[in-house]
């Protein structure tokens, strides 16, 4: 309402005679001081983007659509009469299944959305339709591996085609894959259809990459997911580094932050792995640094969040994930990679009351990055299926 409200009385101050000249210098310090409000409470304040849906983060008040709502009927799923059985491209479902390590958002995926009230055998009632296939297991299938993924992918998508009338319809715009490891790209090699129309939900979100859309794909976060409850994560004095990052150093810009960094007395890195638990660095530092590696993407970020540890998203063209939901500037530091030498300085600028703020909603954003077999609300699941949902109506059939 205030942005309309402004555009509209400048629109009435041009339309009038101009005002009197001492008006303007006041007029021109009211809109500036009202521009500047406004900036602050979008940047800053506004956790979420969509406040008519989240008006604030109280799942008591705003439910994601559930049951009963519209987005309840999104899927059907293929049963892939020729090719092999679906038991083996789909991961294995079952209740007690807690998928780990660092592509564990496919298989959690799958796993809760298979279970879920989201699933309609009616094609009819479906909004989008599901690919299950899984890259993640595809690649270790001895028959397939890294060499047959492109082509089993291939007549895995021809199938599709010629045996269901829901592909042609959209031309495969209302149809959805998600794939957590990169290998993912080199599976989708040989479809060009898949990459350019299909909703591509993929934890390898570059949109530098000419195969990854940022309106049209999802960015899928990678978590890698912990189980023991750390205490303490609001407490400021147990933090006493400033900076926090390991990794390999398998990329130009995370050489470039252990060359500069690697004897600083505040920021600690450290090239390679830690001998030491991570969740110490985590939880003993104010800001824990993701650095793009091979990919834009690391389990660093979830991390980050798990531990309440205020993230620096070091990662040039990485559409992070659920950017059209939830506003990063008010949890995370966003710097390029030309910005590494002066990484202590703006780390520093930032003041005591900044970093409250920021961490505070580190807390809250939290849940948004952790799966759940049985899906809590504003859980990983179901920030995933709003994206989803986001998405559904982005082409209509036209018959
Ligand atoms: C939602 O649907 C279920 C059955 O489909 C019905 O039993 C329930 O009363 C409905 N709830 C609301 C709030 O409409
Ligand atoms: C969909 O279109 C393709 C290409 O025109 C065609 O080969 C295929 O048979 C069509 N599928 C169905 C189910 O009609
Ligand atoms: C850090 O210390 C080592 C050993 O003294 C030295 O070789 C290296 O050049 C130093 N790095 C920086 C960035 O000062």
């Amino acid at each position: 309402m205030a942005p309309l409200s402004l555009t509209q009385w400048c629109i009435n101050l041009r339309r009038r005679k101009p005002p009197p000249l001492s008006m303007l210098p006041i007029c021109l310090a009211c809109v500036t001081s009202f521009l500047i409000l406004l900036y602050m409470s979008y940047t800053f304040d506004n956790f979420f983007h969509l406040t008519k849906i989240f008006p604030a983060d109280t799942p008591s008040l705003v439910k994601l659509p559930k049951q009963n709502d519209s987005i309840s009927d999104v899927l059907v799923t293929f049963e892939d009469q020729n090719g092999p059985p679906i038991t083996r491209i789909l991961d294995k479902t079952h209740d007690h299944y807690k998928p780990g390590g660092n592509y564990a958002s496919e298989a959690y995926l799958k796993n809760v959305l298979f279970k879920s009230h989201f699933v309609t055998n009616d094609p009819s009632e479906a909004d989008l339709f599901f690919l299950p296939f899984s890259i993640a297991s595809l690649r270790h299938d001895r028959k397939i591996g890294v060499s047959g993924l492109s082509d089993f992918i291939l007549n895995y998508v021809t199938n599709i085609i010629q045996n269901y009338p829901y592909w042609n319809r959209t031309g495969g715009a209302d149809h959805f894959y998600a794939a957590c490891h990169s290998i993912g790209r080199v599976a989708m090699e040989k479809v060009d259809q898949v990459k350019s129309n299909a909703i591509q939900v993929v934890c390898s979100s570059s949109y530098f990459l000419t195969n990854y859309f940022a309106h049209k794909d999802v960015s899928l976060p990678q978590i890698w997911p912990r189980h023991e409850e750390p205490l303490d994560l609001a407490s400021h004095s147990k933090r006493k580094k400033l900076a926090f990052y390991a990794g390999t150093a398998n990329s130009p810009l995370r050489k470039a932050v252990v060359q500069t960094w690697e004897n600083d007395s505040s920021i600690f890195v450290h090239g390679g792995r830690l001998k030491t638990p991570y969740s110490e660095q985590l939880l003993g530092s104010k800001y824990c640094l993701h650095v793009k590696g091979f990919e834009v993407n690391t389990a660093r970020v979830g991390d980050a969040f798990y531990y309440g540890c205020v993230p620096v998203i070091l990662a040039d063209y990485y559409d992070l994930p659920f950017m059209d939901i939830i506003n990063w500037k008010s949890f995370s530091v966003v710097i390029t990679s030309s910005d590494i030498p002066n990484l202590k300085k703006i780390l520093l600028s930032i003041s005591p009351k900044r970093y409250s703020v920021l961490q505070a909603n580190v807390l809250k954003v939290r849940k948004h990055f952790q799966w759940n077999n049985s899906p809590l609300d504003f859980d990983a699941f179901y920030m995933v299926m709003y994206e989803l949902w986001l998405r559904r109506s982005t082409i209509r059939v036209m018959y």
